[in-house]
């Protein structure tokens, strides 16, 4: 299987993506909505949270983890990859979703001002500004963290009156800080859901990047460059959801992100 990990909702719409473009593949499906959201924790609280988490995924039979989640890709993919994988086994990967989403931009912006709206976490862990930087020297990043969009997210509020002021206030304020900006980045994994809204007050010339079909796409890259990977991960076409909160609350909050009717299984981390 392939397991996706988020600390909640948001990583639904990274495995709608995947799903679309692979589905020929068994997943399993973690948010850690117990203990969500993981945006504004520290360094050693993410990490911790989701070496739990992938660790679970890999007992479970799970030979790739995709860490389907921003905050949890910039604060502790690393150090996972560095000190844990080696002990649990080398045979074993787990990748995040900065990386994939940083190497589309190259293509996309001709400007090369680029605006990266995401959590305070991954703004302030500085990782798509190192990525950047690493692959695309020439790019100049504005970063402006959101917190009040994940909320607003989870509450299913998408279009409200006061979703757009907020949603507008905060583009307003990365064009403001860089007027260059022709490439907006949504570093964060619930922030697709308000797509609509985003486009609808950014200036026309921006493009907008929702993450999931450049992680999907690059997942199948990985998987056909790896063929011994791609062979060890089941193909059933099945998909299972966990979660650390209550079952049938994740089931119903679910459709939100992915539409249909699925079924949950609660686990404890
Ligand atoms: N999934 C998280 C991300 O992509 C957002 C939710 C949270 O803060 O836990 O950063």
């Amino acid at each position: 299987m392939i397991g996706i990990f988020d600390s909640g909702f948001g990583g639904l719409t990274i495995l709608d993506a995947i799903r679309r473009r692979l589905p020929q593949y068994d997943y399993i499906y973690l948010g850690d909505n117990a203990r969500a959201p993981y945006g504004s924790r520290s360094f050693d609280v993410v990490y911790d949270f989701t070496r739990q988490a992938v660790e679970r995924l890999l007992q479970m039979g799970c030979r790739l983890v995709i860490l389907g989640c921003n905050t949890a890709s910039a604060k502790a993919l690393r150090t996972i990859q560095m000190r844990d994988l080696p002990v649990w086994g080398e045979h074993l990967r787990v990748l995040g979703v900065i990386r994939p989403t940083v190497e589309a931009i190259g293509n996309l912006t001709a400007t090369r001002h680029v605006g990266l709206l995401a959590t305070e976490g991954t703004i302030r862990s500085e990782s798509y500004d190192i990525e950047i930087a690493k692959l695309y020297p020439d790019i100049q990043t504005t970063s402006i963290a959101c917190p009040l969009w994940v909320p607003l997210v989870e509450s299913g509020d998408l279009d409200s009156t006061a979703t757009h002021m907020l949603v507008k206030r905060r583009i307003d304020e990365l064009i403001a800080a860089d007027p260059a900006i022709d490439t907006i980045i949504l570093g964060c994994t619930h922030y697709p859901l308000l797509l609509p809204v985003v486009e609808q007050h950014a200036p026309q010339s921006v493009n907008i990047i929702a993450q999931g079909s450049y992680v999907a796409a690059s997942l199948d890259d990985y998987l056909q460059r790896h063929p011994d990977i791609a062979e060890a991960c089941s193909k059933g076409g099945t998909t299972r959801y966990l979660t650390t909160e209550n079952a049938d609350e994740f089931a119903q909050k679910a459709s939100l992100f992915i539409g249909g009717n699925i079924t949950a299984e609660k686990i404890v981390l």
